[in-house]
């Protein structure tokens, strides 16, 4: 009993043809979407074949698009929800923001109530800048890390996402040239960026020895999110430490999707290892656009207009805004009061993984279940993969991930993206709604057989 790859096309014409029938106005919208914004969409990732569907509510852990389809969301909002869509607090508190002001642009209270909340619960951000992304706040911290060390390159690890930055732009998709991965970016600002593979100490400590003068940071997620869903090793995340100690760079850890996700403090609190300098965004936002980078006071200070002349720069229109931070601190108090959340992620988490290996041991044909509490990345490859190299190049029939995303998607569970399987539960996902997507997989694989 073999999967017949070759099968794929033919059932996902018919799932095509399928989706369409209940998909009408969404493919309408399409139409009129492609007049207005190039590719129909406002965000590449956010499309589907033939075409996406266009979203109208959200509540818990449902979406129900514009044909009244309604949706298990295992996306969530980029993993920003983790207490589900429209969730009834968070509304009520960012009503009664928004009848005090959605933005002063002075000074407010909240702001500060913000920081000290992310810093209750992550420590290791002593000193604390808001942001309105991820992107943004990348771009800080590492200009900020520059600065402090009076070095120009930064260490990414491949396959590692932090934003369309420019110099980080680079290694993030296969098959990984170390050039810009968008026109419009010029090569030189690759130049000064090192990749290094996830999980390879051999890998790190060569590329970091080699550029030990010029290295002013590595950067890193403690769970690749878009490369797949990959935690990082124990060993490579402590060799990571020790290597930054010893010639001087910054370590930092991107925790845009792990911050509040795998542990209340994130991968810092989930692997034991403390980064110089951490970048926040999604979960810290409740829903509403936000980033954060903070870190050690010796190098967050460098900001601090008052007290250098020659300060570090960082500021924007919405930064800190009190419409997020009001939705930030309700959804992160809630958090900090509800830490059985995190067992129950925990155990979704094992039980995916039991699960994955009953499929895999009935069918005779490899499944891996890879990330941490809150990142489910599944894997259709011959091993378990270590890194984004081996997320693509180990796998055995490329066609299943869109073909499963379909099959889902007509079942009723929307997930990005149609190339890469992982999920970011939220709260309220249960155990039989992860059974819908483990059926959908047996589904697909039988009917391949
Ligand atoms: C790990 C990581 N860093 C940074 C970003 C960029 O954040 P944003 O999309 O808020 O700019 C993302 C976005 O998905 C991310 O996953």
């Amino acid at each position: 009993m073999t999967l017949n790859c070759s099968k794929t096309g033919k059932i996902y014409s018919e799932l095509v043809r399928e989706y369409e029938a209940k998909t009408r106005k969404s493919r309408e919208l399409f139409e009129k979407a492609r007049k207005v914004l190039p590719g129909g969409v406002t965000y590449k990732i956010r499309d589907f074949h033939p075409y996406p569907p266009y979203i109208i509510k959200g509540e818990n852990e449902f979406v129900v698009d514009v044909d009244g389809n309604q949706y298990i969301d295992y996306w969530m909002g980029h993993g920003a929800l983790i207490l589900g869509h429209s969730n009834k607090a968070i509304v009520e508190m960012i009503k009664s923001q928004a009848e005090l002001g959605t933005h002063y642009g002075y000074e407010h209270p909240l702001a500060i109530k913000w920081a000290e909340t992310i810093r209750r619960n992550y420590p290791p951000m002593e000193l604390i800048r808001f942001t309105n992304s991820g992107t943004e706040a990348n771009i800080y911290a590492l200009r900020l890390a520059r600065a402090a060390t009076g070095r120009k390159k930064i260490a990414k690890i491949q396959g590692g996402w932090h934003g369309s930055y420019n110099g980080l732009h680079v290694n993030v998709h296969p098959p990984f040239t170390g050039k810009p991965e968008s026109p419009g970016i010029p090569e030189e600002f690759s130049n000064y960026t090192i990749s290094v593979r996830l999980n390879d100490t051999d890998d790190l400590r060569r590329k970091l020895l080699e550029n030990k003068d010029d290295l002013a940071a590595l950067i890193m997620e403690p769970v690749l999110g878009a490369g797949g869903g990959i935690s990082v090793t124990k060993e490579f995340v402590e060799e990571a430490r020790e290597l930054c100690d010893r010639i001087g760079c910054i370590l930092v850890f991107d925790e845009v999707i792990t911050g509040f996700r795998i542990s209340l403090s994130g991968g810092y609190g989930f692997f034991g290892v403390e980064p110089d300098l951490t970048v926040m965004g999604k979960i810290i936002g409740g829903g509403l656009p936000a980033g954060a980078f903070g870190g050690k006071e010796e190098i967050m200070k460098l900001l601090d207009h008052r007290e250098n002349e020659e300060h570090v720069f960082q500021g924007g229109t919405f930064s800190g805004n009190p419409l997020t931070a009001s939705a930030g601190i309700a959804t992160l108090r809630y958090l900090e009061g509800h830490r059985d959340i995190y067992d129950k992620l925990s155990y979704m988490f094992d039980y995916a993984k039991k699960r994955v290996d009953e499929i895999a041991q009935e069918y005779k044909q490899p499944i891996h279940l890879t990330g941490a509490p809150g990142i489910l990345g599944f894997h259709f490859t011959l091993k378990e993969p270590k890194n984004a190299e081996e997320v693509f190049s180990l796998r055995y029939c490329n066609e299943l991930y869109p073909l499963i995303n379909l099959y889902l998607r007509n079942k009723g569970v929307l997930y990005v993206s149609e190339t890469v399987m992982h999920l970011l539960p939220s709260i309220h996902h249960t155990i039989d709604e992860l059974e819908k997507v483990l059926n959908g997989i047996e589904y697909i694989f039988h009917s391949l057989m």
